[in-house]
């Protein structure tokens, strides 16, 4: 075969038919899947469900500045984790420093699209003072994400955290949900306020249960930027009918929980939610969907 056609040729049948480029290393006795797994491929992420190895993710060997500025964050939580600084609830994945840390090495993706969401939603509505909001706080590894970028792109902002910092409760969960019925039962807006010591005077943290708390809590009277993390589907509805008229085009509304297969019924309140709304929804790997509300379209 002509030497330049045989790689073509090759890359094909590996991609459109690998059985017979199998059978093919077979019948010419060469070694074939054995050698494959022999000769792992090499990770360029791997993490929350996802695994890649042949493209690099943003933060890796590009210049792009809020990927740049994503990776400076996720060292300094990564050095407060090591220092204890910043201080997690007993609740969450790992216990030890190491499993926290390979906790936020596997994050990545997620704390990537957290802070290329609020410099998105900072740009295109151009407000000159930034309110934006987080429904489901916990310790405050979102809320540091976020208010670190917008410093480092010295944005002028407010941060309005909504959270019972209280274990779940089954008053507001539906029957789906039940077996998450006392999550969280450690969480405390102490230890949050001392991981957030960085952002006193920008913070204002409204405890309590959504959707009760909203009715008393201090409100942004329009925000541009919405975190909903709440594991339940019925406070995640309230909570963006609360939000959502308060927002101006060009904002975001990131949703952690949306494709995750145990938050089934969080998912058909959001697409139901946004289905005759003007913005596009885009549903990543991570599980996070979000809406980029565009009141053109
Ligand atoms: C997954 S954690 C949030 C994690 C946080 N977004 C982060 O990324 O660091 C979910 C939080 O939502 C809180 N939560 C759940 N249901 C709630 C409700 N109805 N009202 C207020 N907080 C609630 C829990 O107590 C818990 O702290």
């Amino acid at each position: 075969m002509v030497s330049h056609i045989k790689p073509i040729v090759k890359h094909s049948l590996i991609k459109l038919w690998p059985e017979a480029w199998e059978a093919l290393n077979i019948i010419r006795g060469r070694k074939s899947k054995t050698t494959i797994s022999e000769n792992p491929p090499k990770f360029t992420f791997q993490g929350w469900g996802m695994t890649t190895t042949t493209t690099n993710p943003p933060w890796v060997k590009g210049q792009d500045s809020i990927a740049q500025s994503f990776l400076q964050i996720h060292n300094e939580i990564i050095e407060r984790i090591q220092n204890q600084s910043f201080i997690q609830s007993e609740s969450t994945l790992y216990k030890d420093i190491s499993g926290q840390i390979h906790l936020f090495n596997e994050l990545m993706w997620r704390h990537y699209l957290v802070c290329w969401s609020i410099i998105y939603a900072s740009q295109m509505t151009k407000v000159k003072q930034i309110n934006i909001a987080e429904c489901g706080v916990c310790d405050g590894v979102t809320a540091f994400f976020v208010m670190k970028v917008l410093q480092k792109y010295n944005y002028s902002f407010k941060c309005y955290l909504y959270d019972s910092w209280e274990a779940m409760k089954s008053d507001y969960l539906v029957e789906s949900e039940l077996s998450k019925t006392g999550w969280y039962s450690d969480a405390s807006i102490t230890r949050t306020k001392q991981n957030l010591k960085d952002f006193d005077g920008f913070t204002i943290f409204n405890q309590g249960f959504i959707p009760d708390s909203l009715e008393t809590s201090t409100s942004p009277e329009n925000l541009v930027w919405l975190h909903i993390d709440l594991n339940s589907s019925i406070p995640t509805r309230i909570a963006l009918e609360f939000f959502f008229d308060k927002m101006p085009s060009g904002s975001v509304i990131l949703l952690d929980d949306y494709a995750w297969a145990d938050f089934q019924d969080t998912r058909d309140v959001v697409d139901a939610f946004f289905k005759n709304r003007a913005g596009l929804f885009l549903h990543f790997p991570t599980g996070q969907g979000i809406f980029l509300k565009d009141t053109s379209i």
